[in-house]
């Protein structure tokens, strides 16, 4: 039994579609932004306020390093950016099946305009930052994934379904 790993962008459905796989599959799940919260005692919003990004981003790497050396078969929500830096691929890797839950720059936008959580989004024009952002990390996501999932359009229900098809079908669950 492997974990199960949700990459993708913010808002694409990675917290949501965890908790609903915890359920289903009857396993622990973790967000390496709740833990991130959990072991700084404060907000993502506010270390990227006090101590920039690059702070956040070698704590998040410190994160998914942790959790690949620990045993327990979970499912793992991570942060939009952690694919990003190569040096969390070999951890993500080595935790599991990849999915990569693949949005649109309009999807995301729709779903994230009235968000004040994410400071990568706190702009003058998040939809311009939101297209820049995906236009890097795009090949990125793809080059980490095992399993590539549309949600453009879809509810919940369907994406869930869709994944658990498909990780039935790659004898992953
Ligand atoms: C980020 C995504 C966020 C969070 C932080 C940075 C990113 O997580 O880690 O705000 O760089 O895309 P979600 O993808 O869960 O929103």
């Amino acid at each position: 039994m492997r974990n199960i790993v949700l990459i993708g962008f913010m808002g694409c459905g990675k917290t949501t579609m965890g908790i609903k796989l915890s359920y289903k599959l009857h396993r622990i799940m973790e967000d390496t932004d709740k833990w991130i919260e959990r072991n700084e005692g404060c907000t993502i919003r506010e270390i990227f306020a006090t101590k920039g990004e690059e702070a956040f981003r070698r704590i998040e790497t410190a994160c998914i390093k942790k959790m690949a050396e620990d045993p327990t078969v979970r499912i793992i929500s991570t942060g939009g950016g952690l694919p990003v830096r190569e040096e969390n691929w070999g951890p993500l890797k080595k935790l599991g099946h990849v999915v990569y839950l693949k949005i649109s720059p309009g999807e995301a936008y729709d779903r994230l305009k009235e968000d004040t959580e994410r400071p990568l989004l706190q702009c003058e024009d998040p939809y311009g930052r939101i297209c820049e952002l995906l236009d890097k990390r795009e090949p990125l996501y793809e080059a980490c994934a095992d399993t590539v999932i549309l949600v453009d359009g879809k509810t919940v229900e369907e994406v869930l379904d869709e994944m658990l098809t498909i990780l039935k079908e790659k004898d992953v669950i």
